[in-house]
């Protein structure tokens, strides 16, 4: 079969390729051996086309195709770099004073754009909060959310109790308020805490409200268990609990989700102060993504501009 006859040209500077859709086959693996069919198209992290098939994504191009990456992301004109000493951080730095103002304009347009695009979260990600004590935050801020143990405290009054536990992934919220109830909670003093603004994929979360029955068979098997109890149902108020059980984090997980969410009980927003808020446990640090730390510095901006 010959060229033309694949992909039909209109003129010889122009390449078409074959319209794809669901249910076409490709061959796919190391070999390209392996049939997959179609189930849909989406695009990586460079806006490059993904197939979505029967036997996972697969990248539809080898090379990334330059005019589809975002303007932050394809090749920086080069003459936007003419007399900037790129030789060292230190030199670039001092050469950005030297350049013209107009050019100076433009670099900083390009970095603006890229801050906007790490700040701008993904489809399908939500915005989400978690407060935590300033002895904690700058360790937060250097190396990203890590599992600790956690602190628990209960009983009528809240305070009847306090026990260890082994968290099960990092605890956040969707009200502002709610994050800072949690993270001055978690202070020696009041006002000795910091809020953090993160980043969430929300495609596999599990609402408590659509949770399995064999999930909740076990969930209300640990709670009656433990509370030497007869209940029929699992109350808001008990889902933290519940999720510092590794017995039940294990059977979601296995399910494919990445975290849960869940109501707060009623006396928790009471205590601080808001009507409605949930809490939302995510399973892997590493996925959350922190506003304030994610973000891109002049330097970051040097070693991206290095590297083009
Ligand atoms: N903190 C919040 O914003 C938040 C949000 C929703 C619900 N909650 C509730 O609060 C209870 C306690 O959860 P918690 O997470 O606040 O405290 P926790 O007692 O479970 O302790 C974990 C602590 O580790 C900290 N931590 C995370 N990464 C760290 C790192 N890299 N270095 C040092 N410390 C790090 C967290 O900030 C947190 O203070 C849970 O039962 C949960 O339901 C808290």
């Amino acid at each position: 079969m010959r060229y033309h006859e694949i992909f039909e040209s209109e003129s010889s500077d122009t390449l078409k390729l074959p319209n794809l859709k669901i249910g076409d086959e490709i061959l796919a693996g190391k070999f390209k051996n392996r049939k997959a069919t179609i189930k849909g198209f989406s695009k990586d992290d460079h806006n490059q086309p993904v197939l979505k098939t029967n036997k996972g994504d697969q990248k539809l191009f080898k090379p990334r195709i330059v005019k589809l990456m975002a303007e932050s992301e394809s090749h920086i004109d080069s003459t936007l770099l003419q007399d900037v000493d790129m030789s060292s951080y230190e030199s670039f730095n001092k050469s950005l004073s030297k350049i013209p103002r107009e050019q100076l304009m433009q670099l900083s347009g390009v970095l603006d754009q890229m801050r906007e695009k790490i700040r701008k979260p993904h489809a399908g990600y939500i915005e989400l909060y978690h407060g935590a004590p300033q002895k904690h935050a700058e360790d937060i801020r250097k190396n990203g959310f890590k599992i600790t143990k956690g602190k628990r405290s209960g009983g009528i009054t809240g305070l009847e109790y306090e026990e260890e536990v082994d968290n099960q992934g990092i605890f956040l919220t969707d009200s502002k308020p709610m994050a800072q109830f949690f993270g001055s909670n978690r202070s020696d003093y009041e006002n000795d805490w910091k809020m953090f603004t993160c980043y969430v994929d929300s495609t596999k979360i599990v609402s408590s409200d659509n949770m399995a029955l064999d999930i909740k068979r076990v969930g209300l098997r640990l709670i009656n268990d433990y509370n030497g109890s007869k209940l029929k149902s699992i109350a808001d108020r008990d889902w933290f609990w519940l999720l510092d059980q590794t017995e039940i984090v294990n059977m979601i997980k296995n399910k494919g989700y990445t975290g849960v969410q869940f109501r707060e009980g009623a006396a928790t927003k009471r205590l601080a102060g808001v009507k409605d808020g949930h809490t939302y446990l995510i399973f892997d640090p590493a996925s959350i993504q922190i506003k304030e730390r994610d973000g891109m510095t002049i330097k970051d901006f040097y070693e991206w501009l290095a590297r083009q």
